[in-house]
């Protein structure tokens, strides 16, 4: 049956009159508000930020493009816990570095155990990995997670202490099409939310590689030292490696003729390194070389890669960074078994999307329900509840605003959402068992038995959906 008919809003407002009630209740108001201009709100935490709603989508899209991209590679979702006893990342990201030695979040919990707020996952799934004795599950191992990780460095653009990573590993097998492998699904994972990247590779070789290489750099730096700047002077023998990605102009002119890496390889570390990036060219990854590539985190061994885009200034920053560790699952008592994995800083993909306009065109393109619920009346309301609950278990979304009361607020909220068609259940559909179903454009309306409503809608949502 279709018909047209005028709806009436039962919370539709009358004139305003001031009565002594009135009166009495605008006191208590103003006087609520002086006392909470009175009262400061605490502040964000320098160096963390907020998901705001208007951003909620957008991390909704990131976290969708993870699952879909590691689930089609067959890794496993995992989760470790935030808190972690603050040795386990001394001994494996090492004294040091940056990390160990300025930046953990550590402290005393109220048993006294040296706890710290995880700076990063790899080292926590290694712990995982051998506390659950995952050696004895067919091997590698894959696994992703997805979370917060607190470091407590300088705060900038693109660096926060609290800041999101998306991480894949691979446990338990060293062959280089692993390596590949995760590279292909960090860049992919970038590509598809429209981020383009460049690859960074090189490789770092085995530790002993690596011992017989630091000599001969420090012996180079060590003729160069008055050239230096003062932090790579104190890393000449706390971590002469990281003077290599020094980004100061005079280390810069030094490190250009500093021997590299790559000639310090064994046959072994050399072989697998050209093999990984055989894989790489097979399928197509552009990468380039950088002798200069070392990780700030020392249980690398072998390949180590970072991924590059352009961020919204126009600058340069590593979008994701990884490797090779064979060394870190026996490093923290486990047996040997080999790993690589990479990390991906969700901050920096939204930094290098902000201006990208398919990306931010994606924002905007939120799936919203193209059906809106409107009710009229508090047993309307009350009805509609158990009715959009109904709906939901038979698969139809539909957007509602419970707490607006009247109806010309309510099409306003339903035309932010898109709809083609809005449901309107008041006094009168409430008492006979029918619920209107307002085409938004036509203006036609059509009364139909309540029970008939899902099957309605179905139809309406077929239709758009052909
Ligand atoms: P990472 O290079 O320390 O590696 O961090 C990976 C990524 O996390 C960086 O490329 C960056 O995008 C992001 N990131 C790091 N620090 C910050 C910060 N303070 N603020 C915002 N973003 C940041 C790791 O964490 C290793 N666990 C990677 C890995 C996994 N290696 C093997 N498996």
């Amino acid at each position: 049956m279709i018909a047209r008919k005028k709806i009436e809003d039962p919370n539709k407002k009358v004139k305003k009159t001031t009565t002594p009630k009135n009166k009495e209740i605008k006191k208590v108001a103003k006087s609520k508000e002086k006392t909470s201009k009175s009262k400061k709100a605490p502040k964000l935490l320098r160096g963390m930020k907020d998901i705001q709603p208007k951003h909620g989508y957008l991390w909704q899209k990131l976290y969708k493009t993870a699952e879909g991209i590691a689930d089609a590679y067959g890794f496993s979702f995992v989760e470790t816990p935030i808190l972690e006893e603050a040795s386990l990342f001394v001994r494996s990201i090492g004294k040091g570095t940056d990390v160990v030695d300025k930046e953990m979040y550590i402290f005393e919990d109220r048993d006294g155990a040296k706890v710290c707020l995880r700076p990063e996952g790899t080292a926590a799934f290694a712990r995982a990995y051998v506390n659950h004795g995952m050696l004895s599950m067919p091997q590698p191992v894959k696994a992703w997670y997805y979370g917060p990780m607190f470091r407590h460095d300088r705060p900038q653009a693109g660096r926060y202490r609290q800041f999101h990573q998306f991480s894949c590993e691979s446990l338990g097998v060293r062959n280089p099409v692993v390596d590949a492998e995760l590279i292909s699904v960090a860049y992919n994972f970038l590509k598809d939310l429209g981020v383009e990247t460049q690859v960074r590779m090189n490789s770092i070789g085995s530790l002993e590689d690596r011992q017989r290489y630091i000599i001969e750099l420090v012996g180079y730096l060590r003729s160069k030292r008055s050239q230096l700047s003062e932090v790579s002077k104190t890393r000449l023998t706390k971590n002469p490696l990281r003077i290599l990605d020094s980004k100061d102009e005079g280390d810069i002119a030094v490190i250009e003729d500093a021997p590299q890496i790559l000639d310090w390889l064994s046959e072994d570390s050399k072989k697998y390194f050209m093999e990984v990036l055989e894989y790489l060219d097979d399928a197509s990854i552009p990468y380039s070389l950088d002798y200069t590539l070392v990780r700030g985190l020392d249980y690398y061994t072998d390949t180590v890669f970072e991924l590059f885009a352009e961020n919204s200034d126009g600058q340069q920053s590593a979008i994701c960074g990884g490797g090779r560790y064979d060394m870190l699952v026996e490093q923290i008592g486990g047996q040997p078994t080999p790993g690589c994995g990479f990390s991906i800083g969700l901050e920096r993909v939204l930094l290098s999307i902000h201006n990208n306009a398919e990306v931010e065109g994606l924002a905007m393109t939120q799936k919203k329900p193209t059906i809106f619920f409107a009710q009229l009346g508090e047993q309307a309301r009350k009805r509609t509840l158990t009715l959009i609950e109904e709906l939901r278990k038979k698969g139809i979304i539909v957007g509602h605003s419970l707490g607006k009361t009247a109806l010309k607020a309510q099409l306003e909220m339903a035309n932010e959402y898109l709809t083609t068609h809005t449901v309107i259940l008041g006094q009168k559909e409430l008492q006979d068992g029918t619920i209107i179903i307002r085409d938004m454009e036509s203006g036609i309306q059509e009364i139909i038995d309540q029970k008939k409503l899902g099957n309605a809608l179905q139809k309406i949502i077929d239709s758009q959906n052909k």
